[in-house]
């Protein structure tokens, strides 16, 4: 494990099982894009919580039979427009200015392998849901040490609440599952390593290594 990697996650609490959930770590190649972009950080940062708030809302719409998905999905629908707020009056107060982003491959590259067919394709997207939490949360834990104390404050607060989501996402995937989901978990796991430390044109906040 490369020593930064050690350092930084020693003094940040992230959920058991996490780091071990994740296939790799973040290159630090992606951890020096960032801090070198720290405008665009902040700006597709604001994307992903807009973006997860929207995906736990069309899961509200499409699977209104599970009620626990229902009030686990508009928790965290109403958590992440909170951050999204958040992320937008800090962008405001460094006078960052909010503009259009294209996505990064990584969302699309893993929704690419979802089922078609019910239950499955709502236990991917669950699955899908933890990766990207659990990555969000890792990021966050990874970039604290190297923030101004404003930033690192709020990232911390965000690994506990990105933590979470993570756990309710997998123990959704559990729950609705009809059969045991660990080889649907090692698969994803797999594409999203694949997507974190390839080379990516464009830095974002999910984007591989700079190309
Ligand atoms: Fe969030
Ligand atoms: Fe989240």
């Amino acid at each position: 494990m490369p020593e930064i990697f050690e350092a930084t996650l020693n003094d940040v609490e992230l959920p058991p099982g996490l780091l071990a959930f994740l296939a790799c770590a973040t290159p630090d190649a992606w951890i020096e894009w960032a801090l070198d972009n720290p405008e665009l950080l902040l700006i597709d940062h604001a994307q992903c919580e807009k973006k997860a708030a929207s995906t736990a809302m069309s899961l509200l719409y499409r699977y209104v039979d599970h009620p626990l998905l229902l009030t686990k999905m508009s928790q965290l629908a109403r958590e992440e427009l909170l951050h999204f707020e958040q992320v937008v009056k800090l962008m405001e107060a460094r006078g960052i200015e909010y503009r259009h982003l294209s996505a990064s491959r990584y969302a699309e590259g893993l929704r690419r392998h979802v089922r078609p067919q019910e239950p499955e394709r709502l236990v991917d997207i669950l699955i899908i849901g933890a990766f990207i939490e659990a990555r969000s949360c890792e990021r966050f834990a990874r970039l604290i040490p190297h923030l101004d104390p404003e930033l690192a404050r709020f990232y911390r607060s965000l690994v506990k609440s990105e933590g979470r989501h993570y756990e309710d996402y997998l123990m959704l995937a559990r729950y609705l599952s009809s059969d045991a989901i660990d080889k649907r978990v090692g698969f994803f796991a797999e594409c999203e390593a694949q997507l974190i430390v390839t080379p990516d044109t464009a830095f974002r906040f999910h984007s591989g290594v700079p190309a």
